[in-house]
């Protein structure tokens, strides 16, 4: 029971740092199983969806822990296998990494069905079908999705959609592999990069991650390693985004402008100043912004994870904006809690036509899903007046100290614990 109260209305003006990506460490923490080694990895965000995956690695019978802030050493010598029916893995979607990891080290998993945010029907068929061609069998019933393989075969894999999980999956399972695994076209994603260089410090023999074809050659061990996350694409642009959305001045350190870059466009086409500075970005209003039309797709185009944050920067410009969402078919889920806020947003099936207001009002907004709400605290930092976000705990599955985060930049906003009884 914990809420977010947030006095909006203040120009955003200061320095942030941006933390590892959410996206990369969980499927790197999966990717640690694969050796029996000491593994440590570096720039990891302080966020939940992270301490779960920790505590999924304890369950497996890891030795697992935080040697400092961001810092997490993983002995995979004691895991013995890859079952856990206790649960843990439906409290995140990026548990379905087990099946992948497990299946390459112990050529069999059994777990919880994954869960994760719910933003449409998440399907994992491309998953199935790429682990099925290495060799493994499935079996799915009473909650509990399960995989072996007598031994894992290398083979050319075609995804019907681009999917980053998939890609990562077969990459973790292919690592072990007999011969050569191809998988076309793979998702381009910063993190399948990042994924796929992690493998390949431990031992692996990944290449092309970042084309749309990557190839796998199978190797027999993988060793010890020490690997330091990449910056959070999402949680960077959630900054730029919240500094053009209070007409503020922000320099956000620790990023790869060249991640970015998609943001970084449409931000420029509004007329936002950016400025690039190598690891950092200086995100400043300086004319009357302009509204445009954004369609999510596969990176490099725009993320769908910012498309939340980026639909509330337009509802505040004046003009008309068009926000198609190809990704997930339930991502506009959250506009009815926005609607709270006077905007002005018409939702047809993936489309949102977005006539821009003069201001934001304030409100009692609740988070439906981790993107959804980094987006209503956005909108309530721009709408005058005092607005309350509860149910943060989606917020805290991905953003590493969200307020005290806007603090810094001079956002009135107050992390609020609430009792059953108040
Ligand atoms: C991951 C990210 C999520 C991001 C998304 C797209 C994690 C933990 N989550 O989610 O933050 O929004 O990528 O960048 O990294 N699909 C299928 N069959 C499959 C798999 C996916 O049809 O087997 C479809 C999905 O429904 C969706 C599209 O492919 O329409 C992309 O999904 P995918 O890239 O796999 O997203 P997630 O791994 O769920």
């Amino acid at each position: 029971m914990t809420k977010l109260v947030i006095e909006g209305g203040t120009r955003l003006k200061g320095k942030v740092n941006i933390s590892g990506f959410k996206n990369a460490a969980l499927a790197i923490i999966a990717g640690t199983i694969l050796s029996d080694k000491k593994c440590m990895i570096e720039n990891l965000p302080v966020i939940k969806d992270v301490i779960v995956y920790k505590e999924i690695l304890k369950e497996l019978g890891a030795e697992v822990e935080f040697t400092e802030k961001g810092k997490l050493t993983v002995d995979g010598s004691g895991i013995k296998d890859c079952n856990l029916l206790n649960g843990l893995t439906k409290k995140l979607r990026a548990s379905y990494y087990l099946l992948g990891a497990g299946l390459g080290r112990f050529k069999e998993v059994t777990i919880s069905y994954p869960g994760g945010c719910d933003i449409g029907v998440r399907p994992i068929d491309q998953h199935i079908k790429g682990l099925e061609a290495l060799g493994g069998e499935f079996t799915i019933e009473d909650g509990l999705i399960s995989v072996k393989a007598d031994r894992l075969v290398g083979t050319k894999i075609y995804l019907d959609v681009v999917t980053v999980g998939a890609t990562i999956n077969i990459m973790l399972a292919a690592v072990y592999a007999e011969g050569k695994t191809i998988i076309e076209n793979a998702a381009k994603e910063p993190h399948v990069v990042d994924a796929a260089n992690f493998l390949n410090a431990m031992g692996a023999d990944i290449r092309g991650a970042g084309t749309d074809v990557i190839r796998i050659y199978g190797v027999e061990e993988l060793h010890d390693c020490d690997y330091s996350v990449i910056p959070d694409q999402v949680e960077a642009g959630t900054y730029m985004i919240a500094a053009a959305l209070t007409k503020g001045d922000v320099i956000i350190n620790n990023v790869i402008p060249k991640h970015l870059e998609p943001i970084t466009a449409k931000l420029k086409e509004m007329g936002m100043g950016i400025e690039e500075y190598g690891d950092s970005l200086r995100v400043f209003y300086n004319k009357k912004l302009k509204p445009v039309n954004i369609k999510t797709l596969p990176y490099p185009g725009f993320p769908t994870d910012l498309q939340q944050p980026m639909t509330v920067l337009l509802s505040t410009v004046e003009g008309d904006s068009i926000v198609i969402e190809s990704i997930f078919e339930n991502r506009f889920r959250y506009i009815d809690e926005l609607l709270k806020m006077d905007v002005n947003i018409k939702v047809d099936g993936r489309t949102a036509v977005i006539k821009g207001v003069k201001k934001l009002k304030a409100a009692e907004v609740k988070a439906t899903d981790l993107r959804a709400g980094a987006a209503l605290v956005l909108a309530c930092l721009a709408a005058e007046g005092i607005s309350t976000v509860r149910d943060v705990y989606h917020i805290d599955r991905g953003y590493e100290f969200i307020e005290n985060k806007f603090m810094n930049l001079g956002a009135k906003i107050k992390r609020i614990e609430e009792t059953e009884n108040d």
